[in-house]
């Protein structure tokens, strides 16, 4: 009997995302480009299976069934190039490469278009959840050539993580690199989230001097309550987490944040495409100031910065910073969402917003109980353009907004660094005020540079200009938004 799917890559997430396609009743054909670590293997965590090894992609070839399924699971980049290129002589017209890496949408766009000429097909598919969630039930976002989609949905839909209601956390995101644009978005918010717990952390351990077994409890409770959730779940046990001599480990982890790049990538795109996503952006730029720490130690001490003291009652603090970490995490959403939107249009992906929701509802890194009131809003109103305006959230918002500004102006009133829980409420002061000041930078603009502008008691579209100051000539540059 021939396999049923082909994985290439046999580190951590290729094996464990083996080991449960084969619980699932599948044959996998296990493939690496060294060929101890396949015997290391089929001898290890596959013995007793039915896990078959190939020791060259031929051999991967011939022993899989048509139309073939052969996932890489290798690193982003050329090494998806480099499989892709020699697989392609080796196959039939019709068989299906998937690239289950963090790979950078655009390449998996050029992988779409430049196999479909071979008669290929290739989906670009996230695949998130670690170890665990290879091994359990991860959440799988698979994009690229809607014919292959058929094919490999059963066996992805088995594998995968289902909601509480048994639905799985994986289905057909849109073509080209809609499935690794999604994953991207979904890093992007997980960067956003990780953010927020931490300025939370910064401001009840220096703030409100509390100790980690009881920021530990209030993490704990904190999840019974809507920000439930699987970072927030992991941030309690980490904090509750003793080195060998009894200290909180955590402590001794230097300050210094790393990225392998999904979250400037989702900066980066927000910024091509025009959408305010502030948050994730901090979050982005928060991981950069953290790896100053030179510089930081330098600065606190040329600055003499004193310690940042939260006076008052505890309890009402702490029951302000929920609000304000789950008000922050509705605006990072809403910013994700937007992000989204704006790209399912520019690239005709046709995405179904509560679909992308239910698919981070298990298995992912930012799984949470929030995520099944996001699905419902969509589900109200499919084309939602600010997830904040939903019934549910915005009680919320409102709900929160007092607590929210208490702890943003104390964070600032004793220089505790808060930016995504700050900016996140900037943005909604922003988004809620119909008349910005960009009317006086429209004015500075055509002073300087004669870029012109619109005016209200005029229609769209025509532009003016104005000679401001009696000397300027009243040729206009040539109107063009970027
Ligand atoms: C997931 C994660 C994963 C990501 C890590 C590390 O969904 O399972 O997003 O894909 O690689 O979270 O990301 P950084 O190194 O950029 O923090």
């Amino acid at each position: 009997m021939k396999g049923d799917i082909g994985v290439i890559g046999l580190a951590v997430m290729g094996q464990n995302l083996i080991l449960n396609m084969n619980d699932h009743g599948y044959k996998v054909v296990a493939h690496n480009r060294t060929a101890e670590k396949v015997d290391e293997f089929l001898q290890g965590p596959a013995k007793g299976t039915n896990i078959v090894g190939a020791y060259s992609l031929q051999e991967l070839v011939d022993k899989l069934e048509s139309p073939r399924k052969i996932m890489l699971m290798v690193r982003a980049g050329d090494v998806v190039d480099s499989f892709t290129d020699k697989l392609v002589p080796l196959l039939d017209k019709g068989d299906i490469i998937i690239d289950g890496g963090n790979t950078n949408f655009p390449d998996t766009n050029r992988r779409v278009a430049a196999l479909k000429e071979k008669g290929i097909h290739f989906i670009g598919s996230g695949v998130s959840g670690g170890e665990e969630g290879a091994r359990f039930g991860p959440s799988i976002m698979p994009g690229g050539s809607p014919e292959a989609w058929p094919f490999v949905k059963p066996i992805f839909q088995a594998i995968s993580a289902k909601t509480e209601n048994n639905e799985p956390c994986c289905d057909w995101v849109g073509n080209d690199g809609a499935g690794h644009f999604v994953k991207m978005v979904h890093n992007g918010i997980e960067y956003g989230d990780m953010q927020l717990i931490t300025e939370a952390y910064q401001f009840m351990k220096d703030g409100l001097g509390m100790t980690h077994d009881e920021m530990q409890s209030v993490f704990i409770e904190w999840n019974k309550t809507e920000l439930n959730s699987y970072l927030v779940e992991i941030t309690s046990d980490i904090l509750g987490y003793k080195d060998t001599d009894g200290e909180p480990l955590v402590e001794k982890i230097l300050d210094t944040a790393g990225q392998k790049g999904t979250g400037k990538w989702t900066g980066i795109n927000a910024l091509d495409m025009g959408i305010p996503l502030t948050l994730i952006t901090e979050s982005v730029f928060a991981r950069c100031l953290s790896s100053l720490k030179d510089q930081r130690v330098e600065a606190e001490e040329l600055f003499g910065k004193k310690k940042s003291i939260v006076e008052g009652d505890k309890q009402v603090w702490i029951e302000a910073l929920r609000q304000a970490l789950l008000a922050s995490k509705i605006i990072s959403y809403a910013q994700g969402f937007m992000l989204m939107r704006e790209a399912s249009n520019e690239n005709g992906w046709d995405l179904n917003y509560g679909n992308v929701a239910l698919m981070w509802r298990g298995g992912c890194i930012i799984r949470s109980a929030f995520l099944s009131n996001i699905r419902d809003a969509y589900d109200i109103d499919p084309e939602l353009s600010f997830l904040g305006s939903d019934s549910y959230f915005k009680g919320i918002l409102e709900n929160s907004t007092s607590a929210w500004r208490k702890v943003a102006a104390k964070s600032m009133e004793v220089g505790i660094p808060m930016p995504s829980m700050t900016s996140a409420l900037t943005f909604l002061d922003g988004y809620t005020t119909a008349r910005l000041p960009a009317n006086l930078l429209q004015a500075q603009r055509d002073y300087f540079g004669a870029h012109t502008y619109e005016r209200v008691d005029k229609p769209k579209g025509e532009f003016f200009h104005t000679n401001w100051t009696g000397k300027g000539g009243d040729v206009s540059s040539t109107t063009y938004n970027s």
